[in-house]
């Protein structure tokens, strides 16, 4: 499997101008992805939820230009112009160009909005990246005669890895793995597939709250934060550990056991932490109320039997995983005991979503 088969054939259709819109969701890692080789190559398989709620719309414009030196496009979010955005898109042209060799054809204008608050310290690289990469495909499609729905996915998937390695697991849901893994069939490095065998009733329609408890700016980039991973003490057991912990899911996910899914998930969250605060340079970006939130978690646990179980990514937010058939009662202990925790009392009540849409 090479990066060859991404190279489109020569298109037979020519566009002058015209656009699309996709709406792509955000993400959560049960098995995180944390390291990664040159070119988004991932250190160790994950396997992600997909989110619903939590998404990025995006509308890319695109007209024909005369001069195809250099790239062209203007950024926008929420309406408003957005340099910031500007190196992000521009680095991820320069990674793509090969596969969708229009880009130096065309003037984009890319419309661009999130359901979460900007704010919000949820990461909108993965719902973003993933609607960029769509819309993109979208054009490609447009000038090919027969470009099948399978090979349109796969392909958005790895073009979204090339923007962030996460993005690549937010074109489909509900589950979707990402990563070379012995045990799933079809899995790749190259691009997110969906989970390929059975999962327990008790999974569908599963809850993420995420609480909001610090809206700041990412402490540590996610560049930054996978290179720490070069040379980490640690570092071989955590990605053997990763792909373990994927194999044993595959069995907690088939039988539906809950206690297991909630030891499996929290024991990531925790050592993707743990890698971070055992790196050179260490940061720790859980905040006084992540562990709050943490401890008032396991003793409502103790107390109740009930199957909440938290994640965390490279941030100190917390989300909330628990099945649809307990959701009354812990909605019920969030909003009485948890929000508290939360910066300005903010939160968001997302649950697992079946991937990107054109609109
Ligand atoms: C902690 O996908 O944001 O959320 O590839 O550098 O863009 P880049 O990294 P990114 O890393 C996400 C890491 C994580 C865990 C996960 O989502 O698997």
């Amino acid at each position: 499997m090479t990066d060859a088969q991404f190279i489109p054939k020569p298109y037979t259709k020519s566009l002058n101008s015209g656009a699309f819109t996709w709406s792509s969701p955000s993400n959560i890692a049960l098995v995180k992805y944390w390291g990664k080789r040159e070119n988004q190559i991932p250190e160790n398989p994950s396997i992600s939820f997909t989110l619903n709620a939590c998404k990025t719309t995006t509308t890319i414009h695109f007209s024909k230009k005369e001069d195809q030196r250099d790239f062209s496009f203007t950024i926008l979010l929420d309406g408003k112009e957005a340099p910031d955005f500007k190196p992000k898109i521009l680095t991820f042209f320069e990674r793509v160009e090969t596969y969708l060799p229009f880009l130096k054809s065309y003037h984009f204008r890319i419309e661009t909005s999130n359901s979460f608050p900007h704010s919000s310290g949820i990461a909108s690289s993965a719902s973003g990246m993933s609607a960029l990469a769509l819309c993109l495909m979208s054009i490609e499609k447009a000038m090919s005669d027969n470009l099948s729905e399978a090979d349109f996915i796969k392909k958005a998937s790895f073009l979204a890895r090339l923007g962030s390695g996460s993005a690549c697991r937010s074109i489909e849901g509900d589950l979707v793995v990402w990563g070379e893994h012995e045990g799933i069939e079809g899995s790749s490095n190259l691009y997110g597939i969906k989970y390929p065998y059975e999962v327990h009733e008790v999974f569908k329609n599963y809850h993420d709250t995420i609480l909001l408890v610090d809206k700041g700016e990412k402490q540590v980039s996610s560049t930054v934060g996978h290179n720490l991973m070069f040379g980490h003490p640690f570092a071989k057991q955590r990605f053997e550990q990763a792909g373990n912990n994927l194999s044993q899911l595959k069995g907690i996910l088939k039988s539906g056991d809950l206690e297991g899914f909630m030891s499996l998930v929290e024991q990531e969250a925790l050592t993707l932490h743990a890698m971070m605060m055992t790196s050179n340079p260490y940061f720790i970006l859980m905040k006084p109320n992540t562990l709050k939130i943490i401890n008032a978690i396991w003793a409502y646990r103790e107390k109740t039997k009930a199957h909440l179980c938290f994640t965390l990514d490279a941030g100190a937010n917390v989300h909330l995983l628990f099945p649809d058939y307990e959701a009354k009662q812990i909605g019920e202990f969030i909003k009485n005991e948890l929000v508290a925790f939360c910066q300005n009392g903010h939160y968001i009540s997302d649950r697992i979503g079946f991937g990107a849409k054109l609109l």
